[in-house]
């Protein structure tokens, strides 16, 4: 018998409700990600020093001037989160506090002033709670939860900005990848790199985003779903993927790049190490260069590889291009460690394996 917690709500901020709910006109059966959002969404201004109380609005345009500073310079920030409908009927937020807190480092990172957790898990639970009827209920399927943040002043001097929105919108979602949970085909890139130290690598932030953008469309031109990161530096040391972190197993040891501040510290990744590291596994961070998979590989010595992210969960890789060379993993199925990674953490978020280590909010 599963303990539960008991389910938490929260009715803090004031609710303009949509007169006339979409969820009717949502395809459950052919969900992909990111294209379909639910009815309501969050929004809290920031002013003169201080944050506004909130309010929970249909989803929908909202107004920003042209001269706000996220549309010329990127002073934002955003989070990726996942709800879940677990066995019992009631739903499962993921991890509030570890989002909330590289939430927190990012903005710091941006130089945006800090929602204060509170403001942040409340909104979540009571948007969450108010669109309880888009969570899916199908085990492959989640609501996705985007917070962000961004700068509003009007004014084009780069200068920080004193003026700030900070949003939550959400919307029901399948799997990431057009391959589903099938193995993924990577390639290193080693004319463009993400991100350097000192640089905003390690935090969530829009600019990110739009620099891997091209090399990434070249990758998915060539055949390959995203781009394996090299650092800039060397261009030798593995970091992570366009939109997850990377495991591999050599010789029965699980193998991740250690967090070097150019690496998103993803929250899947902490959970894959937490849970890895409780089942006595060996674990490894460490910096692990692309020749030394390449020799592992040919040396027979490398069983798996594996993404680990909040859209992707658990993916394998199927493949990975570097220069010319081609390590090729299991192509149909995912290896025995990601295996069980994929059914203990999916497990966990919809009730049916013992939250034991407290992770989920029950709404
Ligand atoms: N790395 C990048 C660049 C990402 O965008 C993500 C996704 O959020 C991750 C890693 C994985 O992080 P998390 O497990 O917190 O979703
Ligand atoms: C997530 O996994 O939540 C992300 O934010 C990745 C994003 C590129 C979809």
């Amino acid at each position: 018998m599963i303990e539960t917690k008991a389910p938490v709500h929260s009715e803090r901020f004031s609710v303009n409700k949509t007169t006339e709910s979409r969820l009717s006109n949502i395809d459950y059966n052919n969900l992909r990600f990111g294209d379909v959002f639910a009815d309501h969404m969050f929004e809290l201004r920031y002013a003169n020093g201080k944050w506004d109380e909130g309010r929970v609005l249909p989803y929908g345009p909202i107004q920003v001037m042209p001269s706000s500073n996220i549309l010329h310079y990127g002073q934002g920030a955003f989070e990726g989160m996942k709800a879940f409908t677990a066995k019992d009927g009631n739903i499962h937020i993921f991890r509030i506090p570890e989002h909330y807190q590289r939430f927190n480092n990012s903005c710091k990172r941006m130089n945006i002033p800090s929602v204060p957790y509170d403001v942040f898990h409340d909104a979540i639970v009571q948007l969450v709670d108010l669109d309880r009827n888009w969570v899916p209920k199908d085990e492959l399927k989640s609501l996705y939860l985007r917070p962000f943040i961004f700068a509003t002043e009007e004014f084009l001097g780069l200068k920080t900005s004193t003026t700030y929105r900070f949003m939550v919108i959400t919307g029901p979602v399948g799997n990431y990848y057009r391959e589903g949970i099938n193995p993924v085909k990577l390639t290193t890139m080693p004319d463009y790199v993400r991100a350097v130290k000192g640089g905003v690598g390690n935090a969530k932030v829009p600019g990110n985003y739009a620099a891997s953008l091209y090399p990434a469309h070249q990758a998915m031109q060539q055949g390959y779903a995203q781009v394996l990161w090299l650092d800039a530096l060397e261009r030798k040391y593995i970091e992570e993927v366009g939109a997850m972190n990377i495991f591999f197993v050599i010789d029965d040891t699980i193998i991740t790049s250690e967090l070097t501040g150019t690496i998103l510290p993803g929250i899947t990744r902490k959970t894959v190490l937490e849970l890895t590291r409780h089942w006595g596994l060996n674990v490894e961070e460490r910096l692990i260069s692309i020749d030394e998979l390449i020799k592992a590989n040919k040396e027979g010595r490398l069983t798996e590889a594996f993404g680990s992210g909040t859209a992707a969960v658990i993916s394998p890789v199927g493949l990975i291009h570097h220069k010319g060379e081609t390590i090729t993993l299991d192509q149909e199925r995912m290896g025995p460690v990601a295996e069980r990674l994929y059914n203990t953490i999916t497990g966990i978020h919809h009730g049916r394996i013992e939250d034991e280590f407290g992770w989920c909010t029950v709404v």
